[in-house]
């Protein structure tokens, strides 16, 4: 198949474009590289550095190339930051993405797999979260996401769009030539691992009174590679489905096992909660592994070991190799 990655020199969008060029099929990147890495990229992959507002670049990607499908990954992702700045998210994840569907169904582009997010469900009421549990996103990142998901719906029913929404919960891991490199990072892995590498003094904890088995936050933490796994199969299924390994850690645990793999000391710093953290986020993947046959590889060690490994032979990142 011929696809339109946006967002593929990110950290999961990079790991998605070298899936598909492993399984053979044409990959065009467009990304503005507000955030991604030009070295991410894989180097058979097309590359446009343009950003989604950009209407006439768009109106030219889809002139030279007849795709197949779209997978749409670019977005801001800072849940924190869209409190602040509300404005910046709704303008990329929702008017900008819109004029990424405009373009398609312009071009008769009839396919998207969209990278949603656990954001959408808030504060769930029990885990693990299926898909039909209530969707209260507690920050404007997870209304964009919710909001999106809507209108791919409503150009599924009015032009046809077939789509898959895919609502990841805590991508993490690296692969050999892809890691996470966020600028700020925000992640719990990569600043763990940061400590570790002395980059960071401390791993800050936030809150440690939730009603968890040790008082810390609960996340289920999925692998890159499977996820990017996941979108190739969701090419040919429309469907909104969680990925998520259907297991979680609380913050101690997570630092634990970082101990262990790094076999470094990891100075934690004990602090308040933050507002609008949920106190576990645990995904059901069941409706994922029924309809497309897809599951989940890699335990918890087998990500902090691969995310360890890239981190320490890029210590900067992709800035500095
Ligand atoms: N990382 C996670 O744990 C996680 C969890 C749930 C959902 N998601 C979603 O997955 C997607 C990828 O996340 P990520 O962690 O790889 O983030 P990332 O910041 O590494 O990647 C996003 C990419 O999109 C690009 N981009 C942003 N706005 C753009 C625009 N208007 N035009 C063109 N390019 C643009 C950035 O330069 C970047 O390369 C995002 O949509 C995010 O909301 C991520």
């Amino acid at each position: 198949m011929k696809i339109l990655v946006t967002g593929g020199a990110g950290y999961i969008g990079s790991a998605v474009v070298r899936k598909l060029i492993d399984e053979g099929h044409e990959v065009t990147v467009i990304d503005d590289l507000s955030k991604g890495h030009k070295e991410a990229v894989h180097p058979k992959a097309v590359f446009i550095k343009a950003g989604l507002s950009n209407l006439n670049e768009l109106e030219k990607v889809f002139k030279q190339t007849k795709f197949d499908a779209v997978i749409h990954m670019a977005g801001y992702i800072e849940a924190g930051e869209s409190v602040i700045n509300p404005e910046k998210y709704f303008t990329n994840n929702v008017t900008n993405g819109i004029n990424l569907l405009n373009a398609m169904i312009k071009h008769n582009c009839k396919k998207i797999v969209f990278s949603s997010s656990a954001g959408v469900y808030g504060n769930p009421e029990k885990v693990p979260i299926t898909e039909d549990s209530e969707t209260r996103p507690v920050n404007p990142y997870g209304e964009t996401k919710l909001i999106f998901e809507r209108v791919i719906q409503c150009y599924s029913k009015a032009y046809g769009l077939e789509y898959a929404s895919l609502r990841y919960f805590n991508a993490a891991g690296a692969e050999e030539y892809h890691g996470e490199d966020h600028d700020p990072e925000t992640h719990l892995i990569p600043i763990i691992l940061q400590v570790a590498l002395g980059k960071r003094t401390e791993i800050k904890i936030y809150g440690t009174d939730y009603p968890t088995k040790d008082g810390t936050c609960i996340r289920d933490y999925i692998h890159v590679s499977d996820l990017a796994k996941a979108h190739v199969l969701a090419l040919k299924n429309n469907g909104v489905y969680n990925l998520g390994s259907e297991k979680g850690y609380s913050v101690r645990e997570i630092i634990e096992i970082a101990k262990k793999v790094t076999g470094k000391d990891i100075t934690v710093k004990e602090d308040a909660r933050r507002p609008g953290d949920p106190a576990a986020l645990v995904a059901s993947s069941e409706k994922i592994k029924r309809e497309l046959g897809w599951k989940p590889e890699c335990s918890i060690r087998d990500i902090i070991k691969s995310a360890w490994a890239w981190h320490k032979k890029n210590p900067e990142g992709y800035k500095k190799k």
